[in-house]
């Protein structure tokens, strides 16, 4: 399983990166006000750290304009993927980017019927958002099934990208279900190396070895 991380912050990405931990990276507009930077000096700058696909989104509503924006965008370097909202707009620049041979991940989605428009106008990733749908009641995680199954039925190539990821149970579950990357923020990621099971056992591990008295390597 591939792990993008949702972050602009670049001193969290480095930590992750050295460690091995981070297939990509995954911007939107909250994110980029959130680092108080410039879009195309932050996208650059991760670039430039990371090899693999770093998604920077549009933000027009109209296709042309998300097209221009997009190539914008895509000018960044090669590993740039455009990012378009899922509206029927974003599903045009999703065709004609992807045409020009851009990667384009198609976010904020919500339904299986959307993510089954996404594969057929060509997208390389599409993002459907757990959290958002677990926060008005909906199962976030039975979404990331249905494209899964959906996508398997027919043999489309687009990669699930399960986004708004909240929780150490997320990944896991995603993992489970056969999502081809997640994007978590780098605290889910962090998350994951805990358990209090863990700590415990260490605890008893150091008052047992203290009251042996020795050194490991003198
Ligand atoms: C995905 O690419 C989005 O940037 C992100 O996962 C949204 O997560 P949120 O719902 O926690 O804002």
């Amino acid at each position: 399983m591939r792990f993008f991380v949702d972050t602009a912050d670049i001193a969290a990405i480095r930590e992750l990166h050295e460690l091995g931990m981070v297939d990509g990276v995954t911007t939107n507009p909250s994110l980029i006000l959130k680092s108080g930077r410039d879009i195309a000096e932050v996208t650059r700058e991760i670039c430039e750290l990371v090899d693999g696909p770093v998604s920077a989104e549009v933000v027009a509503e109209a296709a042309e304009d998300m097209i221009r924006e997009g190539r914008h965008l895509a000018d960044i370097a090669p590993n740039i993927a455009v990012k378009v909202p899922l509206t029927w707009d974003g599903l045009k620049a999703c065709k004609a980017l992807t045409d020009e041979g851009h990667m384009v991940n198609v976010t904020l989605c919500f339904s299986a019927a959307q993510a089954l428009l996404a594969a057929k106008a060509g997208a390389t990733f599409i993002s459907p958002f757990i959290g958002r749908l677990d926060d008005v009641n909906l199962d976030g995680l039975q979404l990331i099934a249905d494209i899964r199954q959906i996508y398997d039925n027919y043999g489309y190539e687009t990669n699930v990208l399960a986004a708004s990821i909240r929780s150490v149970n997320h990944v896991s579950e995603c993992a489970k279900i056969g999502a081809d990357v997640i994007t978590a923020p780098p605290a889910v990621i962090h998350a994951m190396a805990s358990h209090p099971l863990t700590d415990k056992g260490l605890a008893q591990f150091t008052a047992d070895w203290a009251r042996t008295g020795q050194k490991i390597g003198g």
